[in-house]
């Protein structure tokens, strides 16, 4: 493909979230309101996106701790519909960061998208004395127009984040992601993207379009619920999810992920009932509330783990396949 043929239209798709959060007080970087400006008026003024050939859409206006299946299923929906035009070289999406490591394992599980997709965020709103949104903008562009780039990504602080590993482990500061022991899969200095990992796996027919089908056809996501283990913990929780089972099937939980002490350690009261859950059909499945490392599998292990996923990306991805996506 000559130069002159590549694809240069970068689309980007607002969902809210603190990047465009509005506080009544310029300098309160905590008592705003997330989803409030239109992502059109995030981009103005901003030197790396001016001359750009850039599609706009407001996709939501949520904050994400709100998160609902619709609102995934609408953004999925035009996000296959602008990767499938050839004029575009990637898509920039914006999103609440307390929720953005979900939305990211769900693309990238769903989707695998061969053409970038990069989720941006900020932890101060628009609003803010000193906003991070408009770097964090810049620095996304920077990875959607990097040589190579595929699969989803998540960019904040400087930081790019594979969606498999990225979680949020900081409440306030404006670097609050982490990959864990694998580190960022790069770092954008002064627009350059400077890559130390593997992108994200890319679909070989450019996205996983019968996989995106199956997941806008969905009615609801299977429920799946996710306990933790701790000190002094009982079953009671589970027991609750049991009773309900028995009383209507239909709409109960269908899946339990338990987050367990260290290696995946349950204490032994949550166990016996998690074990009462799995004789009742609801599938259980084992990841570790430490932040970093994944359950390494012993003999006795007595609940399979999801691929060393974090109990928030267990949870979902229970839910997928429970929901036959
Ligand atoms: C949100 O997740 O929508 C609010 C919090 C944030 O973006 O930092």
């Amino acid at each position: 493909m000559s130069d002159a043929a590549q694809p240069r239209r970068v689309v980007i798709l607002g969902t809210g979230g603190t990047i465009a959060g509005r506080a009544t007080q310029a300098g309160d970087n905590v008592g705003y309101k997330a989803g409030q400006v239109p992502v059109q008026d995030l981009l103005a003024g901003l030197p790396a996106w001016a001359g750009q050939a850039v599609d706009v859409e407001q996709v939501a206006q949520i904050n994400s701790k709100d998160m609902t299946l619709p609102v995934w299923q609408a953004l999925m929906a035009r996000l296959v519909i602008h990767l499938q035009r050839p004029e575009v070289a990637g898509v920039v999406i914006t999103h609440g960061t307390d929720t953005i490591e979900e939305t990211a394992w769900l693309l990238q599980r769903v989707l695998q998208p061969a053409t970038p997709v990069v989720l941006t965020c900020a932890m101060r709103p628009a609003t803010a004395v000193s906003p991070d949104g408009p770097q964090n903008l810049s620095d996304a562009l920077a990875v959607v127009r990097a040589p190579g780039a595929c699969g989803v990504s998540v960019v904040c602080g400087g930081q790019v984040h594979p969606a498999r590993d990225v979680a949020k482990v900081h409440p306030y500061r404006v670097q609050p992601f982490s990959s864990g022991e694998a580190g960022p899969l790069g770092v954008v200095e002064e627009g350059r993207l400077r890559r130390f990992r593997d992108w994200p796996r890319a679909h070989p027919d450019g996205l996983d379009a019968p996989a995106a089908g199956r997941f806008a056809a969905l009615g609801a996501l299977a429920r799946v619920a996710w306990v933790t283990s701790h000190a002094d913990a009982d079953g009671s929780l589970v027991d609750a999810l049991l009773l309900q089972v028995a009383q209507s099937p239909g709409q109960a939980c269908r899946g339990i992920v338990v987050a367990g002490t260290g290696n995946g350690s349950l204490h032994e009261r949550l166990q016996a009932a998690l074990h009462r859950a799995r004789d009742a059909g609801i599938v259980v499945a084992l990841a570790t509330r430490c932040t970093e490392g994944s359950v390494v599998g012993w003999p006795a292990q007595p609940f399979p783990d999801l691929d060393g996923l974090s109990p928030a990306k267990a949870r979902l991805e229970l839910s997928l396949r429970l929901s036959g996506v």
